[in-house]
Order: structure tokens, then sequence, then C-alpha cells
């Protein structure tokens, strides 16, 4: 570890020629202004030196200050010749137009779309920037940049950088995880739960084109994977594999059930349903929606085989709160192939009608559907049950 006293600005060197120079930003709460953050996240930046110096990735604006003071415990900032951008939001690249001031002589490496982007949203002007196809190398002297295209990771023009002599891969967002604690993996111990919320709520829309980024990590064969979210892995095979088997969309035996209830009429079916369906040995997790953490139901989502949704009528459709859920369900489109809707309702009913318009637009087979008014009685747990049984079935077979 690298630790400049006078400054309090941490760095960390993670292999030869590579330095750590990203940001802890440990009280950002949410991310898309939605899905929280409980461990914050890091912006991580790094330096890779040869004869030439790279820079890969910046930081979220806000940060530039903190940025450009740990480039200096190692450097000049202004000797930097390349700021390699391999996605252009502002997370992480939000910091160029600073950064091309106090680099006065870099340029910025990014894919055809990254560089109309760069111009968009950050105003490179184009006498700056060096655009990168599939497979393209840079030489620093010494050390290699390989650039791989690795179109929605998720935008359209993201790309990983490679450095070929030390082989590590930079995939920018691409298997990481929104948490501050730990530079390495390895000290963290809840990292892959965290790598799971955020493929969920990241990744999770763009499996197809994720097994194709699995692969293409795994054939540059990296020995340390730099993402710039999250801790470092120095056991680059065990987050490939799980992102196997997140983006393949391998499901268990389990329902995720999301529900929210007035006057408990809902939470009295959910809990029926809940109960039958661990009798018959599916996995339940249930998350009530006035309490709950759409990270957590959005990690649930990338392994569920099937999800619940219940809800009282709430002036003829779906309780708010239940229409996000629902609307959350169908935007990271998850692999889970059942879904069954619960309802109670006072005069008028209309929740089970708007569930199924919005989860009717997603590739679930919608099992069944339990609508009762007013509390429960013994008719209504038992629909509950045999729906439940019905889904236990589908899903096993
Ligand atoms: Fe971390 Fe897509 O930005």
């Amino acid at each position: 570890m690298y630790y400049d006293n006078m400054s309090g600005h941490n760095v960390e060197q993670i292999s030869e020629s590579v330095h750590w120079v990203g940001v802890r930003d440990w009280d950002r709460r949410l991310f898309d202004a939605l899905i929280p953050m409980p461990q914050g996240t890091t912006y991580n930046s790094y330096l890779v030196r040869g004869e030439k110096t790279a820079l890969i990735d910046t930081v979220n604006p806000g940060f530039e200050e903190e940025l450009i003071a740990k480039i200096s415990t190692l450097m000049d900032p202004a000797e930097i010749d390349v700021i390699v951008m391999n996605h252009a939001e502002p997370d992480h690249a939000g910091s160029l137009p600073i950064m091309l001031e106090k680099c006065p002589r870099a340029v910025v490496v990014a894919t055809e779309r990254g560089g109309r982007l760069a111009s968009m949203y950050f105003n490179v002007p184009d006498d700056r920037l060096h655009i990168v196809k599939d497979g393209d190398t840079l030489d620093l002297g010494g050390r290699t940049l390989r650039f791989a295209e690795a179109p929605w990771l998720h935008w359209p023009e993201t790309m990983f950088t490679f450095l070929e002599e030390e082989r590590v891969l930079f995939p920018c967002d691409f298997l990481g995880a929104h948490t501050a604690k730990g530079i390495w993996s390895d000290q963290n111990e809840e990292i892959y739960s965290y790598a799971k919320r955020y493929f969920g709520q990241i990744m999770m829309p763009f499996r197809k084109q994720g097994q194709r980024g699995v692969e293409k990590a795994r054939q540059l064969n990296p020995l340390i994977i730099a993402p710039s979210h999250g801790p470092i892995h120095r056991n680059p095979d065990k987050i490939m594999d799980l992102y196997d088997r997140w983006t393949d969309g391998e499901t268990k035996n389990k329902v995720m059930i999301a529900y929210v209830s007035m006057w408990s009429s809902t939470s009295k079916l959910v809990h029926t349903l809940s109960e039958q369906l661990i009798s018959d040995g599916v996995e339940v997790v249930v998350h009530e929606l006035t309490g709950s953490d759409l990270g957590e139901i959005a990690k649930d989502l990338v392994d569920s085989r099937a999800i619940v949704l219940g809800s009282p009528a709430f002036l003829g459709g779906l309780h708010p709160l239940a229409a996000y859920a629902a609307m959350l369900v169908k935007a990271l489109r998850p692999p889970a192939k059942y879904a069954a809707v619960v309802s109670s309702y006072a005069w008028g009913g209309g929740a089970i009608k708007q569930a199924g318009e919005i989860l009717g637009a997603t590739n679930m087979d919608i099992v069944g559907t339990v609508e009762i008014s007013g509390p429960p009685g013994e008719a209504e747990h038992q629909a509950v049950i045999e729906l439940a049984q019905e889904l236990a079935t589908k899903m096993r077979g």
C-alpha cells in the first residue's frame, strides 16, 4: 500500500505498473436516483505507467480534486498522455472536462460511439479523441493496452481495456459492485452479495450481451479484474463463474414475493401462499414494499424462477408501491418464468387487471390470480393454497 501522509490520500499499487487512484463515495445513497446503496460505492480510476501514462476512466463529478490529488502523489497529472474512456456515463467520464484541462497533452481513447457521446456530453473536441475498434492496441512503451468492444454493458458504447503484460482487465461497470468497502474483493465478506444486487439492477436487462462479455473476459485470461465500481478481483474466476450463471439466467426453485397491504387482507393471502410454497419445498423470499430495499428485490430477481405480486386495489388499480414493483420487474427483465398475483378489495377491484397489463408485457407465464373482496375466509385461503400448489408444480416441471 502507498499512503501519502501529507495529503491523506490513499492510492494502491495493484500490479507492477498499475495504481488505483479512484475515490470512495461512502455517502452516496442512490444509484439512478432509484436503487439504494447501503455501503456507498467507489469510482475507480487507474493509472497505468509505461514510458507513457494512461489514466483508465475518471470519477464522478465533484471528486475531480481528489482524483488529481491522488495522481499527484505519483506524478504530475500534466504528463498523462492518454485517458481511456471505457464508458461515457458521467460517474466515469463526467470529470473529463476538468481532466482535459489538467492533462493538456492527453487524448481520450474511446469507441466510435463513445467518441460521439464524449463530444455530446463533455465537449471533447475531435482533435483530442482517439477512436479505437475491437482488438486495437496502444503501445505505452513497455506496456500495451488492448481494447475490446463490449457493447451494451450497459450502454451502447462500452468497452474493456486489457493491460497485456500484467493481464489486468478493466471492464468498467461490468463485473463491478456498489460498495466502498475493500480494495480487494477478498477484503469484503459480502462482496458477492453486493455484486449480485449490482448485476440485478444494472446488467440483468442485458444478459445476452453479458454472456458475450464474460466470454470476451475469459478469452483475455486476466489475472486481475479491476472494475470501475467496488473492490478489485485477484481471484477472477469466482466473479466470472457467477456471471456465467447470472447471464445464463440460471434460476433456482425460488419465488420472490413483493407485496403491500393496507388493512391486512393482502398480507394474509401472502402469508398463506408463502407457507404453502415452503411446504412444497420452494425457497421463498418476501419483500414488504413499504420498507423494502429495491436493491434486494433486484438481487432476488437474478435467480428466482417465479414472482408473486400482492396488492390491494387502490382507486381502481394497483397500490402505487405494487405498480412500482411491477414496473421494476418489467424493466429489469429477470429470467423468472412464472408469475402470480393476489389482491383484495373493498368495493371495487382493478389491481389484478393492472398487474396483468404490466406483467403481460414480460415473458412470464401468469400462472394464476386470486382476487377477493374483504378479509379472506376459508374459501379464499383455499384458493391461495391451490394457486401456490399450481405454481410449485409448474416450477418443478
Ligand atoms: Fe458506473 Fe454505467 O456507470
